[in-house]
């Protein structure tokens, strides 16, 4: 019951705070052309793969034809490199009139006429990072009117050439101008990366406010380093993070590699079960016209995904970190999901050999029940737990075990996190007093 109230008060907490425009409660999913496709702009050479419109429609042909859009991947999000060296004679920006004959907005149509929303990217500076027109001060509103004629549904808004003077102005400006279009736009900020990504710089209070979401730091690239550095510096921050996030706000640890050439299939289920515990933006950055289909299983696993859209949008912490005490080389992830759910991710630095972890859900937190299991990426059920007895599970090198965990429905509270940010759970969440297996 308590645990109730507090949930109402966060709520209302949250809904105060969002940005209000009433767009994505859940963390937003699509496709974004970066990570994979980068500025390449030789269409004479790379026809296939070159920043155009023909990328674009590939793209959004394979979101809606190949179950991806049912899933809830439904953003085709253009990234750098799109744009016109010019500006039109009316000062608007205008799209690379060779790599897109045919226009933006004609490119949202076709992307609306399948049931998918289109992204766009601009910068907060003279320059976008790849050199093309860029979004100074004087140009706020007339290109938030641009992107809210030509029908886009998601701005990037990065950071390059500009100062931290100008940024102050420039991200909530933006916001403003986008709200004043009337045209529901999702907004991006990237403005806490060229921060530093920490207070007292960041103003996690305000971003709630002002964007949907937002890059915390660097950039993604394709290899296992990448990605666990970046999951490392987010959970290393969850004290700060974690409570930023809510529905209609989110941190933002950038694109899904899956499917791409750094990730082994292990690394490739643990970017996507990371990303799910904490409530990312699930982006994909790779060329769904070639994709293996065992990437293919990983992204569109329902129950990973369903985890990461939770409703209660209370993005998750780690709970076991490696230390000193916790020398398995496991750490392990949760989060708590609606309907008294939660997620469990079990994950291993080891480079060995799988490894055999065992603990209990009472070791864990868990409060006095049985619990009933799935495995989400073996997708099955496993025998109902109680709290009290012990389990074993075989992690792979650099993988996960994944599960989603839910209590019958009269059991009254399931895990001593749902005082989320009481001093109990900050004990352990910082691993200052860790569980000793
Ligand atoms: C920055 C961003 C990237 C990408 C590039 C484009 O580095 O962080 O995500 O948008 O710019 O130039």
């Amino acid at each position: 019951m308590r645990f109730a109230v507090a949930l109402c008060v966060l709520a209302l907490f949250v809904a105060t705070l969002a940005l209000d425009n009433g767009l994505m409660r859940t963390p937003p999913m699509g496709w974004l052309a970066w990570e994979r496709f980068r500025c390449d702009i030789d269409c004479q050479n790379d026809p296939k793969n070159c920043i155009s419109e023909v990328l674009f429609r590939d793209m959004a042909d394979r979101l809606a034809e190949d179950g991806w859009r049912e899933l809830g991947y439904v953003y085709v999000n253009i990234d750098d490199c799109w744009a016109s060296k010019d500006r039109d004679s009316n000062g608007r920006l205008q799209a690379d009139p060779k790599r897109f004959p045919s226009g933006i907005p004609n490119l949202a149509s076709y992307i609306h006429d399948r049931g998918l929303k289109l992204g766009i990217y601009g910068d907060m500076g003279t320059f976008t990072c790849g050199g093309y027109p860029g979004t100074p001060l004087d140009k706020i509103t007339i290109d938030a009117q641009t992107f809210a004629d030509w029908k886009v549904d998601m701005l990037k808004f990065d950071g390059c050439y500009s100062n931290a003077t100008e940024q102050e102005q420039g991200y909530p400006a933006m916001s403003k101008a986008l709200n004043a279009t009337g045209r529901p736009i999702g907004y991006s900020c990237s403005w806490p990366a060229y921060q530093g990504g920490l207070p007292p710089k960041v103003n996690y209070t305000q971003l709630g406010e002002i964007c949907n979401l937002w890059r915390n730091y660097g950039d993604i690239e394709d290899s296992w380093n990448s990605v666990l550095s970046i999951a490392d510096w987010f959970f290393n921050n969850q004290d700060v993070l974690q409570p930023a996030a809510g529905p209609g706000r989110w941190n933002d640890p950038d694109m899904l590699v899956v499917g791409d050439f750094g990730l082994s299939m292990d690394q490739s289920r643990s970017q996507m079960a990371l990303w799910a515990i904490m409530a990312a933006p699930l982006f994909m950055s790779n060329d769904l016209r070639t994709i293996s289909s065992g990437a293919r299983t990983i992204l569109q696993n329902k129950v990973a995904i369903g985890i990461n859209q939770d409703p209660m949008g209370v993005q998750g912490r780690r709970l076991i970190k490696l230390n000193l005490n916790e020398k398995s080389g496991i750490e392990v992830f949760w989060r708590p999901l609606s309907d008294k759910a939660s997620a469990l991710v079990f994950f291993s630095r080891r480079t060995d050999m799988p490894y055999r972890y065992q603990a209990s859900l009472g070791q864990l937190n868990y409060t006095t029940g049985s619990y009933k299991i799935y495995d989400v990426f073996a997708e099955r059920e496993m025998p109902t737990l109680k709290d009290s007895t012990n389990f074993v599970v075989s992690i792979n090198p650099s993988g996960v075990v994944m599960w989603y965990i839910s209590a019958p429905a009269d059991q009254e509270n399931t895990h001593i996190g749902g005082k989320l940010r009481g001093p109990a759970f900050h004990r352990h969440a910082n691993g200052i007093s860790p569980i000793v297996l």
